[in-house]
């Protein structure tokens, strides 16, 4: 194709990598407009002339269609993905925090204004998790969704049953590497994986559930004490987000530290990796698992949507049968 030019705001650990992955797609045929960033003062690789400080330089240019969202800032991440969807133009974002909050609204822009909004890269980094749940999965009937999300929490108990590094050791080596969010917390607590689970429930089962109603717990509340009682069962501890509909078409979602045996899939999954056990009721269980965080590792998952929103991708967001999600043994909310 001629060239696409590509409006990209941001420049972090996952700009850059999309920059990096764009560099090295030599047939790419796509030029890079200046990329939108905030701090004038910060050091870059690249020289000032690669860079715009303000936002509207980008969504005003009626010569860029597709942008690439990658700031961590979930407000303004929103503010610009509403821009450009209402401008009917097709943008990719990376912010699992924003797209799980404003998830039902982001879909209907989509539908209103005729946009285009992918975010491959916000759920399981490079793992294809949202599009083969979406296309390839769209037929069949699931059952259950189960996987690990979160490549620091994951690197985190990986580095102290393995190596005996301590929790907040671990966390460190976890930040330096470029798998933790600005703020930590949000990893170990479990909040980025219940917003990961949020986008896979929409694409898995249809439905939008706020990622602060679902059940949650992180690392942050598992002790040495609790990886050696798994060892000795042949077990890990793994923060696993699950999702699984019934026969009564009720869905239960819920992040947990969860003991994991030998025989399962996701207990092979360490350091950043993530993985995902999918449960079609006709093909019987299967896995994917591959590299949950880091630089180019999820700029290659964002190039995938910059490259199939080129070809004229949308994701179709399948209508749902469930009629329950059950939060907690408490909580159930009822879907009309
Ligand atoms: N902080 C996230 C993680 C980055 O550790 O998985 C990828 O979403």
């Amino acid at each position: 194709p001629s060239n696409i030019r590509l409006g990209i705001f941001g420049f972090g650990c996952v700009g850059q990598g999309l920059y990096d992955v764009l560099q090295t797609i030599e047939q790419a045929g796509i030029e890079v407009a200046p990329i939108c960033v905030k701090d004038k003062e910060k050091p870059r690789s690249l020289p000032a002339s690669a860079f715009t400080y303000n936002p509207q330089d980008l969504l005003q240019d009626e010569s860029i269609t597709l942008f690439a969202e990658l700031i961590s800032d979930a407000d303004e991440a929103y503010s610009i993905v509403k821009q450009a969807l209402v401008a009917g133009k097709t943008i990719v974002s990376a912010n699992k925090k924003m797209l799980a909050t404003h998830l039902p609204e982001l879909i209907k822009l989509q539908q209103n204004y005729n946009g285009t909004l992918l975010y491959e890269a916000a759920v399981g980094g490079s793992i294809p998790i949202i599009r083969t749940l979406e296309s390839y999965y769209s037929s069949e009937t699931l059952q259950r969704v189960s996987g690990i999300l979160n490549g620091s929490s994951n690197y985190i108990l990986s580095k102290m049953e393995s190596e005996g590094l301590s929790y907040s050791l671990a966390l460190q080596q976890a930040q330096k590497l470029g798998f933790a969010e600005a703020d930590p917390t949000l990893d170990v607590g479990g909040f980025d994986t219940v917003n990961k689970l949020s986008l896979i429930a929409a694409h898995a089962f249809g439905v939008t559930v706020k990622p602060e109603l679902i059940l949650r717990f992180g690392i942050d509340v598992v002790g040495e004490e609790d990886l050696e009682a798994a060892a000795t069962i042949e077990a890990r501890i793994r923060l696993v987000a699950f999702a699984e509909v019934n026969p009564f078409n009720e869905l239960n979602l819920h992040v947990l530290p969860t003991f994991v045996p030998a025989q399962r899939e996701l207990y092979h999954v360490v350091n950043e990796t993530n993985g995902v056990t999918i449960d079609p009721v006709f093909a019987g269980e299967q896995f994917i698992k591959g590299r949950g965080a880091g630089s180019h590792p999820t700029g290659s998952a964002v190039w995938a949507d910059v490259s199939a929103a080129i070809s004229g991708y949308r994701y179709a967001y399948r209508k749902t049968k469930i009629k329950t999600i059950v939060l907690n043994q408490d909580k159930k909310i009822t879907i009309y």
